[in-house]
Parts: structure tokens; sequence; C-alpha cells
């Protein structure tokens, strides 16, 4: 496991706490939406921490390729249509560049800035002269309104039970999904970052904002700083 990272509930956990099956259940949002309309159309994206490929499906459906990323290899066993590598996303280092490239689930936010560092020059590292990095982040709010609570269309209750600093501007979070047959709970680690800190952390691997993609700022496209 991650240090700090912990998941409970049926089936197999990874290292970062996430329940594969739980990913498995979640319906998918507007996340195909927003990266669809902010890449080329038909472009091989990389998709870093893919999951069960609940992002990647969508976007295969509507006409890109995907090379899906993930150090689980329990959750990739779940992806289909797409080529999968089994990799923690720091270290990888395809030798290829891609037109697209995503790293949502707010894994920017990694509490460890080694590993934040490490995860956008990944991004950097891979992305096509002329390339797009979508970025998803976190809210304004996501560790101050709390605990929250969200019942989805779904049949699950989304919980973030809290948040509390554990130091060095890092928190620990608790969120717990309740199904009616089962309930997983993730604890993980984060770093919250304010606009300005995430554009100089963009900056730092060459990185810079594009233009922000929703009013809230959550997801961003990104373009090499040169
Ligand atoms: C919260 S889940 C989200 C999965 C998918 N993006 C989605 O929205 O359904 C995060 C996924 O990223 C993977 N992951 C987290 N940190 C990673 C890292 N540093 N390297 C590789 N995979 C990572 C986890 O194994 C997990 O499958």
């Amino acid at each position: 496991m991650r240090e700090g990272h912990q998941g409970t509930g049926p089936g197999a956990i990874t290292p970062d706490g996430c329940a594969v099956e739980l990913y498995a259940r979640l319906p998918v949002g507007e996340e195909p939406e927003i990266v669809a309309a902010a890449i080329p159309a038909g472009a091989h994206l990389l998709e870093l921490g893919s999951g069960v490929g609940r992002i990647t499906h969508p976007l295969l459906d509507r006409g890109f390729r995907v090379t899906a990323v993930d150090e689980s290899q329990q959750m990739l066993d779940r992806v289909t249509g797409a080529r999968t590598v089994c990799s923690p996303i720091e270290s990888l280092d395809l030798g290829e560049t891609f037109a697209a490239v995503l790293l949502a689930s707010f894994l920017v936010h990694a509490g460890d800035a080694a590993v934040r560092r490490a995860l956008l020059a990944t991004c950097r590292r891979h992305l096509a002269k002329g390339g797009v990095l979508v970025i998803q982040r976190e809210g304004e709010d996501y560790h101050t309104r709390l605990p929250r609570e969200r019942v989805d269309p779904g049949g699950f209750t989304l919980r973030i039970l809290s948040s509390e600093p554990v130091g060095d501007g890092v928190h620990s979070v608790r969120a717990e999904y309740e199904f009616p047959d089962a309930t997983w709970s993730q604890t993980f680690r984060a770093r919250p970052l304010t606009r300005e800190q995430f554009e100089s952390a963009l900056a730092e691997e060459g990185l810079a904002v594009d233009r922000y993609l929703t009013e809230d700022r959550i997801w961003v496209r990104v373009v090499a700083a040169d």
C-alpha cells in the first residue's frame, strides 16, 4: 500500500486504497464528454490511472484510441478494447508520445510532492508536440465542506467523512461508498492546491494552463510551456 492509503470492502484493493469491485460498479458521469471536447477527434489518448476503464470505455465508443495505465493489474483486467500497461505512473516511460494525455481522479493532488512532480513529469514526457493534457483537480471546497453526502441515482451514497491535516500541507481524507449490499471505504492522502499552487506545480514540469474547461476550474486543458 502507498503510505497513508487504505481501503476496506469486498474484493481487491489497490495500493492507493481503491476497490476494484467498487469502480466496476460506479457509473460514469460527465468525464468522457469533457475530455472528448478538449482533445483532437480520434486522438490516441494516454490515460494515467485508468482503473477498470470507467472513462476509457466511453472514450473508445467515441472513436478515440486509448493506452490505459494503472499500477493495479486487477483494475486493468477489467479494461476492454484498449492497450493496457501495468506500471506506477511515476516511472512510466513508453518511449513514445501522444496527442492527448489524461490525468484525472485528482491524482495531481498526491500528498507527496515528489510523487506529484513525477506524475506531471510523466505527463510532459509523453506529450507530443502540440499535444494536450487534461487534468482533473479538486474543487475549492473539497477539504472544508465536511462532512458531505451525495445520494447517487445509481443507487449508492457517497460520503466524504473527514479531511484531517497530517502535516506539511497534506490531508488524510476518508470517503465511504454505501450500496444496499456492500460498503467500501477509502482513506487517502491529498495535498490541497490553490489555483496559484497548481499552476506553479505545472510550471515546475514545463507545463502551463491553456484554459480551464469548467466554471469550477476542476477540469483543465494543459499544454507544454514552450
Ligand atoms: C480513484 S481510481 C479512478 C480510476 C479511473 N480514473 C476512474 O475515474 O474510474 C484511481 C486509479 O488510479 C490508480 N493509481 C493511483 N495512483 C497511481 C499511480 N501513481 N500509478 C499508477 N496508478 C495509480 C489506482 O490503482 C486506481 O485504479
